[in-house]
């Protein structure tokens, strides 16, 4: 066996393609019905052996990453003492985290981290988790861990932690409109709480049309068919982001919320479309916009050192 020095796995960014809320179950998580698409936004993070843990983060590019924690709370940690735990191993590790991912943003960068720790400690300590254990330990640190791991195209139920590839063989354009005032997301759940204190528990959760509407590649029926039962709670936490909506609008991209927000989303045809949307919301005055294409690949080593 050789000994590794070091492993980088890359994991990607979420969105919700439809995102179906439903009232709060006795243990306060939401029961949803999500339909997840992981797009070309990544953060990599690179695990080494180490008496201690610690982590660091550097933004990729000019990210803001004071939001992200640098002790033990940090997920992509906490992911690590849960692997060790697993085991019986008695281990640790310094972990790097590259940024390309906004903090805090609605996109489960945290989660993304936290997949990507779990299968980077895996394969340092060569420990041959299953992916049985893999995705139950994900789960066990957020409910969108799992899919970060899977990462393409799925189905999410129980509180998003029960996960389903979903055949999207499109190639789809967004534009990600990142917001400087992070949001968060038991807040947003809370307005939606109080927004709605009579759903009742037969709620509609509506996804079974996606697999049909991605297998047609039709970004206007996709477009049309985007769903965030959290956009209300979070529009009415910041009614400033009906301004993000009103400028993709005015760009005619297709428009979501990102989960639980304050990201924006604009899907577009064309690269080409894509960055001309860009363009229009550089020149309203937004900043940080990426280009983005779904779906990815989930958590994956990038490289051994
Ligand atoms: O599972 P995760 O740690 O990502 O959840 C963060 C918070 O979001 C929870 O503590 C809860 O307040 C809220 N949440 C929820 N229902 C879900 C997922 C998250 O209420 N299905």
């Amino acid at each position: 066996m050789i000994a590794r020095m070091s492993v980088t796995v890359r994991a990607a960014a979420k969105i919700n393609l439809r995102l179906a809320v439903g009232p709060p179950r006795e243990d306060g998580f939401h029961p949803l019905l999500t339909v997840y698409q992981a797009i070309s936004l990544y953060d990599d993070v690179t695990v080494s052996d180490a008496d201690a843990w610690s982590v660091a983060v550097e933004p990729t590019g000019d990210l803001d990453c004071s939001g992200a924690p640098l002790d033990g709370s940090n997920i992509a940690v906490r992911a690590g003492r849960l692997l060790s735990t697993h085991h019986g191993v008695r281990r640790a590790a310094a972990i790097r985290i590259a940024k390309g991912i906004p903090v805090a943003g609605g996109l489960a960068g945290g989660s993304a981290d936290a997949a990507a720790a779990l299968v980077a400690l895996d394969r340092l300590w060569d420990l041959n988790t299953t992916d049985e254990d893999l995705l139950r330990l994900a789960a066990e640190l957020g409910s969108d861990v799992p899919f970060a791991l899977i990462g393409g195209t799925a189905r999410g139920t129980g509180r998003g932690e029960v996960v389903e590839q979903i055949d999207d063989p499109g190639t789809w354009w967004w534009v990600v409109v990142p917001n400087a005032t992070g949001m968060s997301t038991p807040e947003v759940y809370r307005e939606f709480d109080r927004l709605y204190p009579d759903l009742l528990s037969h709620h509609q959760l509506r996804v079974h049309d996606m697999p049909g509407i991605l297998r047609t590649r039709d970004f206007r029926l996709l477009g049309r068919n985007l769903e965030n039962d959290l956009q209300p709670a979070a529009l009415s936490l910041r009614p400033d982001l009906e301004q993000t909506d009103l400028d993709l609008f005015e760009a005619r991209a297709f428009r979501l919320l990102s989960g639980s927000g304050p990201t924006f989303l604009g899907l577009v045809e064309t690269q080409e479309r894509a960055h001309e949307v860009c363009e229009h919301m550089l020149d309203r005055g937004y900043r940080d916009i990426r280009v983005a294409t779904g779906p990815v690949a989930g958590a994956h080593v990038v490289e051994y050192a």
